[in-house]
């Protein structure tokens, strides 16, 4: 090995620990409870589908019509159990027993939920194509539940 290859090999390990260190620190940044669940817990591949192409036209602008009463939450909450906790964990962590052996790995939404990232638009859009646009496990439950009941379940995963 001459010096210029070993030099070129030098190089390229500093930057792989530089961009580790970035990363590590991206998950830190957020607070201290992103290392409990870990930014791997939320849905990457989502996050970058939606950077690179936006949201669909029709769910741009949608906002939670209800006035998140109590009964609207209940109601929420019953349709989450139902629907969600088997992939996404009775609490929402991303640990329900169905989602075990899924890659990707379903996503700690009771977290992710209340990022700025987690829009009406973005969850509405979620919920209603599921893991089709992303190729995902995920079911799509636009033909499964009313627009009510999404918006209840949205509602709920705000406050869980
Ligand atoms: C069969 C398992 C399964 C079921 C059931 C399921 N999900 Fe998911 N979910 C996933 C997986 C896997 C991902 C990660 C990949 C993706 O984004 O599609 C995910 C991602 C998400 C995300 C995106 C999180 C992020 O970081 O962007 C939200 C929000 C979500 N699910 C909500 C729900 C809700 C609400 C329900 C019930 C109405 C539900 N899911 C039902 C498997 C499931």
């Amino acid at each position: 090995m001459n010096m210029k290859t070993i030099l070129a090999i030098f190089g390229a390990l500093i930057m792989l620990a530089a961009l580790g260190r970035a990363q590590m620190g991206m998950m830190r940044g957020s607070g201290p409870g992103m290392m409990r669940g870990g930014m791997m817990n939320m849905s990457m591949r989502r996050h970058h589908y939606v950077m690179r192409n936006g949201l669909p036209e029709e769910y741009v602008g949608k906002r939670n019509p209800l006035s998140r009463n109590a009964e609207d939450l209940a109601l929420g909450k019953t349709l989450y159990q139902s629907n969600c906790a088997a992939c996404h964990g009775a609490q929402g962590h991303g640990d329900g027993p169905a989602g075990k052996n899924l890659n990707p790995r379903p996503a700690n939404i009771a977290r992710f939920a209340k990022m700025p990232m987690a829009s009406d638009p973005y969850l509405y859009w979620t919920i209603s194509e599921g893991g089709t646009p992303v190729k995902s496990a995920m079911p799509p439950f636009k033909n499964v539940l009313k627009e009510q009941e999404i918006w209840q379940i949205i509602a709920y995963l705000r406050r869980m």
